[in-house]
C-alpha cells in the first residue's frame, strides 16, 4: 500500500468534504482480506471530536454492511475519481448478500498495515477505528420533515471513527 498511497494528515485534505462525501460518495467497507463487504454511502460527514479527527458513517439495518460494520473494529472510507462512478453505482444498488462484492471487476482490494481493506483504483481513504455508535431515535427528532425519510422505520445506525490514517494516492 505505501507504494501506492502516502499518509497525510487530516487537516492536509485539500477535498471539499460536502463534495466528497455528498457528491463524489465513498465506499464504506468493512472486514478482513478473505471476509469484507462494501457499500456506496453519500451520507456521512468528518470534523473533530472528543480531541480526534473524526469521520461518521450512517448505515441502515438491513445492509449487509451493517453486520461487517458490527463485527470489525475498524473501516474505511475510499472516495475515487469520476471515472469509478460505475462502481459506486454498482456498490449503491446491489447487495452483498446477492453478489459477492469481493469479486466486482475493477475493483482491486488493497490491504492497509492495520489489516483494513481499500482499494487500489481509489484516491482518497480515510481509515477509521469505530469508538462510537448510536442509532437514530424517531423521538429525538427536532425536525418532523426528517421522519419522510424513514417510511420503513429503517433508523440508521451511526459509527464515530477515529482516523487513524488518511492515504492519499501518489500522483
Ligand atoms: C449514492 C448512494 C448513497 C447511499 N448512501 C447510503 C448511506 O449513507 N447509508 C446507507 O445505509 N445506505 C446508503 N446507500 C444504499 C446502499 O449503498 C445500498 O443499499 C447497498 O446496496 C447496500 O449494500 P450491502 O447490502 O452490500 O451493504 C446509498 C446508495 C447510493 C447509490
Amino acid at each position: 500500500m505505501e507504494e501506492k498511497f502516502s499518509i497525510i494528515k487530516p487537516e492536509a485534505i485539500e477535498d471539499n468534504l460536502f463534495k466528497l462525501i455528498g457528491t463524489d460518495w465513498m465506499l464504506i467497507c468493512a472486514g478482513k482480506p478473505d471476509n469484507y463487504n462494501m457499500m456506496t454511502a453519500s451520507w456521512g460527514f468528518a470534523g473533530v471530536l472528543w480531541r480526534k479527527p473524526v469521520a461518521v458513517a450512517f448505515i441502515r439495518p438491513q445492509r449487509h454492511t451493517f453486520g461487517f460494520m458490527e463485527n470489525n473494529p475498524y473501516y474505511s472510507l475510499s472516495f475515487f475519481g469520476e471515472e469509478h462512478r460505475d462502481i459506486l453505482n454498482l456498490c449503491g444498488s446491489v447487495s452483498g448478500r446477492d453478489l459477492n462484492k469481493m469479486d466486482v471487476d475493477d475493483l482491486t482490494p488493497m490491504e492497509t498495515p492495520l489489516g483494513n481493506i481499500t482499494f487500489e483504483e481509489a484516491r482518497l481513504v480515510l481509515e477509521c477505528r469505530k469508538i462510537y455508535y448510536d442509532d437514530i431515535k424517531p423521538e429525538l427528532f427536532q425536525a418532523f420533515e426528517i421522519e419522510k425519510i424513514y417510511p420503513k422505520k429503517d433508523y440508521h445506525r451511526f459509527y464515530i471513527g477515529e482516523i487513524v490514517n488518511v492515504w492519499k494516492k501518489i500522483a
